[in-house]
């Protein structure tokens, strides 16, 4: 018997500490698509989808709702705060009708239980001195009860009262003394109440999406996943413990939906033309002065979740993860760091760092330990440059634009595949 398997699968992945812009490339990717996944993380992540001119801020569904001829789906590796879903079902009703067959919940999804928000801050607290600058909405938390067998899955909404009612009265047994020691205190009853809200209200999108994810599979039509967070803040290769609690690099977040690699056509690492980090953890190329002020005003770099100012810096091409079979790079902000090059007469990009008395391009993995920063050693272009508005291709680009372009080619091995050269979706250029 030979396989005939049709690589079907377009992923999209921030490549450093998130907040890449991946809603741009995602909408456009998912135009055409038949399936469009959220996989991985949960409302830590967000982004703003625009429909018919109206700004639609999205942080679990996904933005291919938009287009008529989707099917979205929130699989297994997401967890899910029931409320901010709710919510945002509502909102989109304002535009589109979100019916259950246009969104599927997966019934293996983890729910964001009230207590993992205050166990978010309670852990948050206990850091102390070590905070990881958490998004403070219960997503560690609740993948922890998800790795200690005690989770609250959205299937378990259609338990009997008496089964959800001990699965309730378990998971509180491991929680309760340190919420209780911190003024919070949940009972069985009022949880049992809260799961039934979320059943009345959501009810209806919860499935299993197996049969539907399976049959795309087969037909080879186009499937795209919305990727969260980024691959710096991965559990298992991001700068762990400064991350994120769930596998958001390209093989987590395909494992997330339950899909092979072998279906994986395009992995799009999405970065800025600049980098930036909320939370705490190693950013070598990080600027303290008024350097790193102007990237953050003129990329207008505050959380779309949180609000918060973003830590910002240079591009880091070293801490372009190398393994992870990125096909295509969609590049942000091209025309940001043109504007910033005008304005201090120079743009600097990392190309390697000096770190314990060495010379290296790898990305230490041990900066927690030796406590030491790796220096960065910058390739310097004279200048900046601006972006014409009706500029529509690679070739109408100035040539300064061209050789930023070359370098991150160069030394990633990648193609540049989309070009972000203004706020807008349409301001994209596709290679
Ligand atoms: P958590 O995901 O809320 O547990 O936060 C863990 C770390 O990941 C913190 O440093 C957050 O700021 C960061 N983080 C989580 N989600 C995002 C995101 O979507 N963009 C950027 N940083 C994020």
């Amino acid at each position: 018997m030979t396989q005939n398997f049709k690589p079907c699968v377009t992923e999209i992945v921030g490549s450093y500490w998130g907040d890449e812009g991946k809603g741009r490339v995602a909408s456009f990717e998912a135009s055409d698509a038949r399936l469009v996944l959220r996989t991985t993380g949960g409302n830590n992540a967000g982004h703003t989808i625009y429909y018919q001119g109206n700004k639609i801020p999205l942080h679990l569904v996904p933005g291919g709702i938009i287009y008529p001829q989707t099917t979205v789906i929130i699989c297994n590796g997401v967890v899910i705060d029931p409320n901010v879903l709710y919510d945002e079902i509502q909102l989109l009703n304002c535009y589109i009708s979100v019916t259950p067959e246009r969104l599927i919940v997966s019934d293996c999804a983890h729910i964001i239980m009230p207590y993992h928000i205050y166990l978010d801050w309670i852990q948050e607290k206990m850091r102390d001195a070590n905070k990881i600058g958490t998004t403070n909405r219960g997503i560690g938390p609740c993948y922890e009860d998800e790795a200690k067998r005690i989770g609250i899955r959205m299937q378990d909404l259609f338990r009997s009262e008496e089964s959800l009612r001990q699965k309730l009265e378990l998971a509180l047994g491991f929680h309760h003394e340190i919420l209780e020691s911190n003024g919070i205190y949940y009972n069985v009853d009022a949880l049992y109440h809260f799961c039934m809200e979320v059943k009345e209200k959501i009810g209806k999108f919860i499935g299993n999406p197996e049969s539907l994810i399976a049959k795309a599979l087969a037909a080879g039509d186009k499937i795209v996943i919305e990727g969260a967070q980024a691959d710096h803040l991965d559990l298992l290769w991001g700068d762990y413990p400064n991350c994120t609690s769930s596998q958001c690099n390209p093989s987590g977040t395909l494992s997330g939906a339950g899909i092979g690699p072998v279906y994986a056509k395009k992995v799009i690492a999405t970065m800025k033309s600049y980098c930036s980090r909320v939370g705490s953890g190693p950013f070598p190329t990080e600027l303290f002065n008024e350097e790193g002020d102007l990237i953050r005003n003129l990329g207008h770099e505050y959380g779309t979740t949180t609000g918060r100012p973003r830590r910002c810096g240079w591009l880091d091409l070293v801490a372009f993860p190398k393994t992870r079979g990125y096909t295509d790079i969609c590049l942000n902000h091209l025309d940001t760091i043109g504007l910033i090059g005008q304005k201090l007469g120079y743009i600097k990009v990392c190309v390697s760092y000096t770190y314990q008395g060495n010379v290296t391009t790898t990305f230490p993995t041990d900066v927690e330990v030796t406590g030491e920063v790796p220096i960065p050693n910058y390739e310097v272009f004279e200048g900046g440059w601006e972006i014409s508005s009706d500029c529509k291709s690679y070739t109408q680009l100035p040539q300064k634009a061209k050789d930023f372009i070359a370098l991150i080619e160069n030394v990633t091995n990648v193609p540049v595949s989309y070009i972000g050269i203004g706020p807008n979706n349409e301001d994209t250029i596709v290679r």
